[in-house]
């Protein structure tokens, strides 16, 4: 994997999109800085601060579109999980990609399609986690607890070597995830799903589902029951 870094760039999302025609397979933009982050629904990714994470994976396999794609947000929760249990900690998945720490949220993963005349170039896979951040500056995100690496271990955590590792641990089995989707994964990312098993609320697109977490089907949705009947989710936001 090549490595562009930028020292602050808007959205390391948006610079990948707009420039992915220039951009080879597997190159990771990295910036230190971010002014303009994006979140999920449209929301916002807050930069807490110097030695924090923001980082994109540009992706443009020869085949075209995979069917493990829609999948693939998972699998980089599942590697993250595996990067910060090198540290002592134990992360939990939120469905559908939140990783958290001690309950609280310590990275955010968005994936954004490219589509130029009709035609898909590839995926932008921007993942944001919090690594060094002062206790004040945490309510900065009013709508989540959230947390940072460095409040969890007291130490501070060198930004270079979390991505090295997060880039190498990614690259590792990424070609059995695109042949095998997400079946590779569903064992480690069952064993940290944190609503398994509990009754919760998600909001689905003007909706809100609640029910019991049954599981997880062979391709990444989850699955809710209640007393009326069950529900294959695959997109949506735990409340
Ligand atoms: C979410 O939890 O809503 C997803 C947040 C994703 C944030 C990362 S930071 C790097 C990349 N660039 C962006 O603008 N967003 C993603």
């Amino acid at each position: 994997m090549q490595v562009l870094s930028l020292e602050t760039v808007d959205s390391t999302n948006l610079y990948a999109k707009n420039n992915i025609g220039e951009l080879s397979n597997c190159t990771v933009i990295h910036a230190l800085r971010q002014t303009s982050g994006r979140g999920r629904f449209t929301r916002k990714w807050v930069d807490l601060g110097d030695g924090n994470l923001f980082l994109s994976f540009v992706l443009k396999p020869e085949t075209k579109f995979s069917s493990s794609f829609p999948n693939i947000t998972q699998y980089l929760s599942v590697v993250l999980c595996k990067v910060l249990e090198t540290f002592g900690v134990e992360p939990q998945i939120k469905w559908p990609n939140d990783v958290l720490v001690n309950g609280k949220k310590i990275a955010g993963i968005l994936c954004e399609a490219v589509n130029e005349g009709g035609c898909f170039k590839g995926l932008v896979l921007g993942i944001g986690v919090n690594l060094n951040a002062f206790d004040c500056d945490l309510n900065l995100v009013s709508d989540k607890v959230i947390t940072a690496l460095n409040l969890e271990i007291s130490n501070s955590v060198d930004v270079y070597a979390f991505r090295n590792k997060l880039m190498s641990e990614f690259s590792q089995n990424y070609e059995k995830f695109l042949e095998m989707g997400f079946e590779f994964i569903k064992e480690d990312y069952i064993s940290k799903l944190v609503v398994l098993n509990k009754d919760i609320s998600v909001q689905v697109l003007n909706d809100v589902k609640t029910g019991f977490v049954k599981g997880v089907t062979n391709t990444g949705e989850l699955v809710l029951e209640n007393q009326e009947k069950e529900f294959v989710l695959t997109i949506g936001d735990i409340l």
